[in-house]
């Protein structure tokens, strides 16, 4: 199709409105909507407005790669903003690659992995699992106890935290996996072998539904987070309002960004988020991705031509935007992001206070070869007590 000078510039969306994952999702569809709404405030690309055409793929990855295909396929759409589970990523990848067309990825993940139709602006491992691992063993002990959701995130995830672990002499005590559909029985049972083991901390790769089950059931258990905390970096604003904020108190989450941040931007676009999606809409590290991704884009796409992918690819790496964590970067060799990575621990009010940060951004190294920690030794801490 040849689009005109008047021609709105058209993006998939394809976040689930239902299924497990809806919670967190919903509000990456916030951050995109946000973002696009203030683009086209501004002008939209070159006066083209910059218009959304929605899917909802119900958490089910099947379902993504046949949305995706029927977004490029039948709406003649170039780039998807879209996906939360890496199994959903991995399903959209072969379709992309076949037609020609770009997914921009607003989700932390395992790394591991490039696409060339992929560009990742959630964290990397060395931008989340290396500071975590780095602060819990410093904090409370060596000793981890692994509980995740059964698929390619939480095992991969998993692998790597245990390597660095290992390196800091420590030991893995317990490795289980629940389904995506396990109900808060299954989670009682893991926290009863949490509490047998007496771990010196708990790491989390459970995600959407099942993360509010498993934080219940560890205070029901009636065990306490100032000495062995569940870390995370997948449990977020989002997550601790599904579960209530007295549940997620104390425990801990690694990321680049948490609502909390006290930047000129980061108070910029929560106003805007509370203006336009209501006043108690906390943002979140994916809902920030989301929404600074599409920045990214639309300022690639003024500088390329808008309408093709060949262009975008040679205008979005190396582009960089003042974004709520800080200033992030497109990285030219791996379309990963260069990110603030940040410790958090959530408080009495669903919110996390941050407890230390990268004193810079870092740069993306998603097959994680040079991992030593070396980035986060430049961290400043923002609270002596954690
Ligand atoms: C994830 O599956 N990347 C959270």
């Amino acid at each position: 199709m040849i689009s005109s000078h008047h021609d709105p510039v058209r993006i998939g969306v394809l976040f689930s409105e239902s299924g497990v994952t809806s919670v967190i999702e919903t509000s990456q569809r916030i951050g995109t909507m946000l973002a696009v709404e203030e683009i086209n405030a501004s002008g939209g690309i070159d006066g083209r407005e910059l218009q959304m055409i929605f899917r909802d793929p119900q958490s089910r990855p099947s379902l993504y790669r046949t949305l995706a295909e029927e977004l490029i396929v039948e709406e003649d759409i170039r780039v998807i903003a879209g996906c939360y589970m890496s199994s959903t990523r991995k399903a959209v990848i072969p379709v992309l690659e076949r037609w020609n067309a770009l997914l921009l990825y607003p989700t932390l993940y395992e790394g591991f992995e490039y696409s060339r139709h992929v560009f990742y602006t959630g964290a990397a491992p060395n931008q989340n699992s290396v500071q975590l691992a780095e602060f819990m063993t410093r904090k409370f002990g060596s000793r981890v106890f692994m509980v995740g959701s059964d698929y390619v995130y939480p095992y991969e995830s998993n692998r790597i935290m245990s390597d660095l672990v290992l390196e800091r002499g420590g030991e893995k005590v317990a490795e289980h996996y629940l389904p995506l559909g396990a109900t808060q029985s299954d989670f009682d049972a893991v926290v009863r072998l949490v509490r047998d083991d007496s771990p010196d901390f708990i790491f989390s790769t459970v995600v959407g539904e099942g993360t509010a089950m498993l934080y219940r059931a560890y205070r029901e258990a009636g065990l306490d987070p100032a000495r062995m905390p569940i870390a995370s970096l997948t449990t977020c604003e989002a997550e601790v309002a599904q579960m209530g904020a007295e549940f997620a108190e104390g425990h801990i989450t690694s990321a680049p960004y948490f609502h909390s941040v006290d930047t000129p931007a980061n108070r910029k676009a929560v106003e805007a988020l509370q203006a336009g999606f209501g006043s108690s809409q906390l943002a979140n590290q994916c809902l920030e991705a989301a929404y600074f991704q599409i920045h990214l884009l639309a300022d690639a796409m003024r500088r390329a031509n808008p309408d093709e992918v060949e262009s975008l690819l040679r205008a979005l790496p190396g582009s960089e935007f003042e974004a709520p964590q800080g200033r992030v970067r497109i990285d030219e060799q791996n379309h990963h992001t260069h990110l603030h990575p940040r410790i958090g621990r959530a408080n009495t009010r669903g919110q996390f206070d941050i407890l230390e940060q990268a004193k810079d951004r870092v740069r993306p190294d998603p097959y994680l070869v040079s991992h030593t920690l070396q980035d986060w030794s430049v961290r400043t801490a923002l609270r002596s007590s954690a």
